[in-house]
């Protein structure tokens, strides 16, 4: 069941604006036309290749694959190959790199363009300590020249081809030197010709705690008018979302922890940018048919046994939207078996609920980091 091979059985998004479309309302990185503002983060341990087809067949534009390491795209063993899968329909996609060594990063990103990756994200950002240990994401953020070797060789590898893009976080810590850094990077990279930074306000000490400083995105707005930003941090909601975009003057946004379990974020955050109705919450059997198609192309992606494991952190947060979203999340924590899986499933979301209404609103959850191995590895 288990499969290498990229999904290629997914909808096709229409990916043409309407002839009316706003385009003050688009996001443009580089030479990437993207038709909303509202973009999934990269998100390690969540947005595979199932997760991304899920988000993209329900108004998502434009999504980044989870961090790759550069080695690991060199050299990739059965694993990396699955973390490197997309699908031929769905692009544009943004591919994200970390590493130490500016000519393996560089070697990496350009496999990575020729594999079909629309866009080059180098990752300055990852706060794992093990990760800082080796050298790599955030740490960059205090090794300046560096960081901006990696830029310079990673462009010059591949920015003729594609956008190359920089994910940084505000600082190492919240000293002056730190704010210094930051701003020697960013303007190299600007001056190298990166198309765009995504700058998430926490710094790296601070990993996941504390608020994502927004203020922080409307300086640096105000600092590079000219610069294409996408901000992050703190995304939980569509109303959060447009919130970021109009309080800082960011150009886009990455959602991340909002999107897990909620993908209808996407085409909430589209109507509300437009001025539109929020549409309503997913009803029950919506939620049902967006779930089970979540399962069944984890499982093709994964295998069975697998796929049932993977799938159990991501039930939980999709059991949100459910009436009684307590129980159903405490169906999934004990998840470990394709038969598990089925049992939770048909006890709350089977049956038929073609005419249930789900009516619970998002809600806002801190609990990531510690609900699965993945959140090891965040950024
Ligand atoms: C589980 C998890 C995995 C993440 N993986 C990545 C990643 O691979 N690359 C990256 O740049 N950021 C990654 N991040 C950081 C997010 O993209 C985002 O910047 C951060 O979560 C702040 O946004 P939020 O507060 O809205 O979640 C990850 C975050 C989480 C929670």
């Amino acid at each position: 069941m288990a499969s290498q091979q990229p999904l290629t059985n997914v909808m096709k998004i229409d990916s043409t604006p309407p002839a009316c479309y706003d385009k003050s309302l688009m996001l443009r990185i580089g030479t990437i036309e993207i038709e909303s503002p509202f973009v999934q983060a990269a998100l390690s341990g969540y947005s595979d290749l199932p997760m991304r087809t899920i988000a993209m067949r329900l108004g998502c534009r434009f999504a980044f694959n989870e961090v790759v390491l550069d080695k690991c795209v060199l050299y990739p063993g059965r694993k990396n190959k699955r973390d490197l899968a997309m699908s031929d329909e769905l692009h544009p996609i943004g591919g994200q790199l970390m590493g130490h060594d500016p000519d393996v990063l560089a070697e990496a990103a350009l496999l990575m363009v020729n594999t079909g990756y629309d866009l080059i994200d180098i990752n300055f950002g990852c706060p794992v300590r093990k990760v800082l240990g080796r050298h790599r994401g955030g740490w960059m953020l205090g090794q300046p020249n560096r960081a901006i070797d990696i830029i310079r060789k990673v462009h010059a590898a591949v920015g003729h081809r594609v956008p190359v893009t920089v994910k940084l976080r505000r600082g190492l810590d919240d000293t002056c030197e730190s704010e210094q850094n930051f701003f020697t990077i960013f303007d190299s990279a600007m001056q190298i010709g990166v198309a765009a930074v995504t700058v998430h306000p926490r710094t790296v000490k601070q990993r996941f705690t504390g608020t994502s400083d927004w203020l922080f995105l409307k300086k640096l707005r105000e600092y590079a008018p000219d610069a294409v930003i996408l901000g992050s941090g703190d995304l939980w909601t569509s109303e959060d979302c447009v919130r970021m975009l109009r309080e800082t003057g960011v150009n886009g946004v990455t959602i991340a922890r909002g999107c897990i379990g909620n993908p209808w974020i996407f085409r909430e955050c589209e109507a509300l940018w437009k001025g539109l109705p929020k549409p309503p919450p997913p009803t029950l059997a919506e939620q049902r048919s967006v779930i089970a198609e979540h399962y069944r192309l984890t499982c093709e992606f994964y295998g069975v046994e697998r796929g049932s494991r993977i799938m159990r952190k991501h039930a939980i947060k999709y059991s949100q939207h459910h009436p009684i979203p307590k129980q159903a999340r405490m169906a999934f924590v004990g998840v470990k078996t394709p038969q598990d899986w089925q049992h939770a499933f048909d006890i709350f979301y089977g049956g038929d609920v073609s005419t249930t209404e789900g009516t619970t609103q998002s809600v806002r959850s801190d609990e990531y980091g510690s609900a699965s191995p993945a959140s090891q590895h965040n950024p």
